[in-house]
């Protein structure tokens, strides 16, 4: 099943992990930050810049592909790697997730959810076999299983059905992939469970009889606040399997991601960067920053020198904050690429105090540069 994919496990630091994650389309450098690419394309981002600020792997969004241009198209030209013209690392979120949040009519059964396409009313019918079979059609290296993530607060009754379910969609997501998957390609488990001790430890120990070769946390950031989010980190990652790498599943702002490494999880995706980027939020050693306020229309610095990236070094925060006044495409262009630099620096230099055994200390001077408190 996972034959070319692998993970090594090759230091620690209290919780924090470094590892590698071997897959046929090249390695992953863990901790990892996957730049979201839900419809084939990293917005606002060439994928050789991309690359070039230090990812390793994009994520793409079943429930998009799905709807727009459809997986069957994107087979027949090639798979989503080719389509994209990415040819690293992919893994496509299952559309569960997605079909919640953005879909019309959406009816939830045993079965699967059925849903109306935002785009143009559509019917159409997720299950378990049918978004494996879609991320088996876009080729993604790092296949999810379907799984529902309900709101938190919630029921811890409602809490257990929808976990139970979930399981169940493990257990037949897991089914499909092994008909379905080419070698090397590699399906995760969600753990679900809201923010309830005893659902999050029944759900990972239910998945680890399948035994994936990953396991996720979904079901955070969802309304229940970072110090919450990481209180269920610490229930559920030291019960993981050592062995095997570990996802927190949208997350997050870069304090969230820091906070949840130091917790041992290895592997994240946010719009965050992207997103803000694109509204003129510029995250910075210090913390964010909005390039539209008035402050920086005299500002000759650029957003960061000692960032190996074109959009932080070579561009002063006075054009910056023009090109966002002006409502210039190169604003959004330039303001993502920066976040993505960030954010790669950010992941690159955890590695490294990890590798180094000095992880706290960066967390420390993460923390008083940012004035961010929970860590
Ligand atoms: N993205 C963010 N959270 C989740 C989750 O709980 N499940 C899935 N499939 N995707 C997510």
């Amino acid at each position: 099943m996972s034959d070319g994919f692998s993970f090594t496990l090759e230091a620690s630091d209290g919780p924090a992990r470094l590892g590698v994650i071997e897959t046929p389309r090249g390695k992953i450098r863990t901790p990892a930050f996957m730049p979201v690419g839900t419809a084939g394309t990293v917005k606002a981002m060439p994928p050789d810049n991309v690359r070039a600020t230090g990812a390793d792997i994009v994520l793409g969004n079943t429930y998009h592909l799905m709807l727009r241009p459809g997986a069957e198209r994107v087979a027949a030209l090639g798979g989503l790697h080719k389509f994209m013209n990415w040819p690293h690392a992919i893994l496509t979120d299952s559309g569960g997730f997605q079909v919640m949040s953005l879909a019309k009519l959406r009816k939830l059964t045993e079965e699967g959810v059925a849903f109306q396409s935002h785009i143009d009313g559509a019917p159409h019918m997720l299950t378990p076999e049918r978004s494996i079979e879609i991320q088996c059609l876009l080729g993604a290296d790092i296949q999810m299983q379907l799984d529902e993530c309900p709101a938190i607060p919630i029921a811890h009754g409602a809490a257990r059905e929808s976990m139970l379910l979930s399981v169940r969609w493990a257990e037949r997501s897991r089914r499909a992939f092994e008909e379905k998957a080419a070698p090397g390609q590699a399906l995760f488990g969600i753990v679900q469970g809201a923010n309830y001790d005893d659902l999050r430890r029944e759900s990972l120990a239910r998945l680890l009889e399948l035994d994936f070769p990953g396991y996720a946390v979904g079901g955070l950031a969802v309304g229940e606040g970072r110090a919450e989010m990481f209180r269920v980190l610490e229930i559920v990652a030291p019960e993981m399997p050592a062995g095997r790498p570990r996802y927190l599943m949208g997350v997050g702002k870069p304090a969230d991601i820091v906070g949840a490494v130091a917790r041992g999880m290895d592997m994240f995706d946010c719009v965050a960067p992207t997103r803000s980027g694109r509204h003129g939020q510029a995250w910075t050693r210090r913390g964010p920053i909005n390039i539209k306020n008035a402050a920086f229309a005299d500002d000759p610095e650029p957003l960061d020198p000692s960032l190996d990236c074109p959009a932080s070094r070579d561009y002063s925060k006075a054009y910056l904050h023009h090109l966002f006044r002006a409502g210039e495409y190169l604003g959004p262009m330039l303001l993502t690429w920066h976040n993505l630099a960030y954010y790669q620096a950010l992941m690159a230099g955890m590695r490294a105090a990890i590798a180094a055994g000095r992880f706290g200390a960066f967390v420390a001077r993460f923390r008083e540069e940012t004035g961010e408190t929970i860590l």
